[in-house]
């Protein structure tokens, strides 16, 4: 798909670490004077919102593997629609938290549903959108486990449906994002999660980097020359 910005999604396990740089990531391209949008999934629409509740807290009720995936992919088109076509299609600079790559890696590696057929209806429904770049935060599935329960612990937040779910799972969900890395090493960068927020974020900041630097002199470019509003 031809847009003129930049599409970025960030991936990982719970707890892996990837909001945190997703934000730190944005705080300095916009301190570089960049049009940066941040959102996420499932969410980024008002729409998209109600559907994380009943994925991410369902837990009341039963949602199967394949309604969890619909839904995933109900988000995800309004999502693209409302939100990112549009912040693409003027140019900006777009840090997703998660995309189709946690379907395969969530609903495939980790609920067993082909990961075939999720590619297929990533066809259907995102119309050709694919990431300019993802960056995968890879950390051992028991530390996510930790990290992710001390920070719910920290915000008195109810663990989700999916960090519920066991260690087994989360070893499926990491081998799928291991398999999605080695399948498309173009797009995706699979970086070491281990190690400080600064270190990880110096790797994170260099491979963004590379990614933006066409947009980034094309905006400064028309900047200068008084060509850029609306950002
Ligand atoms: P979130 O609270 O955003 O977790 P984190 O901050 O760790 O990313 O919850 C998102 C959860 O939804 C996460 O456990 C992964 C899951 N998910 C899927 O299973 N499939 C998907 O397609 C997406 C977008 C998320």
């Amino acid at each position: 798909m031809k847009h003129s910005g930049k599409f970025i999604t960030f991936e990982g396990l719970d707890g892996c670490g990837k909001s945190t740089q997703l934000d730190r990531e944005a705080s300095r391209l916009r301190q570089q004077g960049l049009p940066v949008v941040t959102t996420q999934e499932p969410g980024g629409t008002a729409t998209g919102r109600k559907i994380r509740e009943i994925v991410l807290h369902a837990s009341a009720h039963p949602l199967s593997a394949s309604t969890e995936l619909a839904l995933m992919f109900a988000a995800r088109s309004q999502h693209i629609e409302e939100v990112i076509l549009p912040a693409l299609h003027a140019g900006k600079i777009v840090l997703c938290d998660r995309f189709t790559d946690s379907s395969v890696a969530y609903q495939g590696y980790g609920r067993g549903i082909a990961p075939d057929a999720i590619r297929t209806l990533e066809d259907l429904f995102c119309r050709g959108l694919r990431p300019d770049l993802t960056i995968i935060l890879d950390i051992d599935p028991a530390t996510g486990m930790n990290r992710a329960r001390e920070r719910n612990r920290a915000a008195q937040e109810k663990e989700t449906r999916f960090e519920e779910e066991g260690l087994e799972f989360f070893r499926r969900v990491r081998q799928g994002y291991e398999e999605i890395a080695r399948q498309e090493p173009g797009r995706v960068r699979l970086i070491d999660g281990k190690g400080s927020v600064d270190e990880v974020h110096l790797k994170v900041h260099q491979e963004v980097h590379e990614q933006v630097r066409k947009v980034a002199d094309a905006f400064l470019k028309a900047g200068s020359s008084g060509g850029v509003s609306g950002v």
